[in-house]
């Protein structure tokens, strides 16, 4: 597991999402109640930011033409979602939070 620091908790507070870019991947985070999610910001559909989407329990939902992806294992549940998208692991440390990129 290699953890990479990707954000302070202050820029994602409860019920917020953003997009966060890596090297040259993007990633969709989303704090839901204080536990943090991580998945792939696009959208295998057509490329849609799915930190824009809206969130529903533990899923989002695509922006642009409304597939809904599980925010706890990134597999798509309906709609164009083709084979969902990479879901990270996440930990909070101190005041950052990690995600796992392996
Ligand atoms: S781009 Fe996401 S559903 Fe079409």
């Amino acid at each position: 597991m290699a953890l990479t620091k990707i954000a302070k908790l202050s820029e994602i507070g409860p019920g917020s999402s953003k997009a966060i870019k890596i090297g040259d991947k993007s990633i969709a985070i989303f704090n839901i109640d204080g536990k943090f999610y991580a998945v792939d910001e696009t959208c295998p559909h057509q490329g849609g930011p799915l930190a824009e989407g809206a969130v529903e329990e533990l899923t989002v939902r695509c922006p642009w033409h409304g597939a809904i992806f599980s925010l706890e294992t990134g597999e798509g549940i309906a709609g164009p979602c083709g084979n969902g998208v990479r879901h990270y692991d996440t930990k909070v440390s101190g005041d950052d939070l990690e995600i796992d990129i392996s």
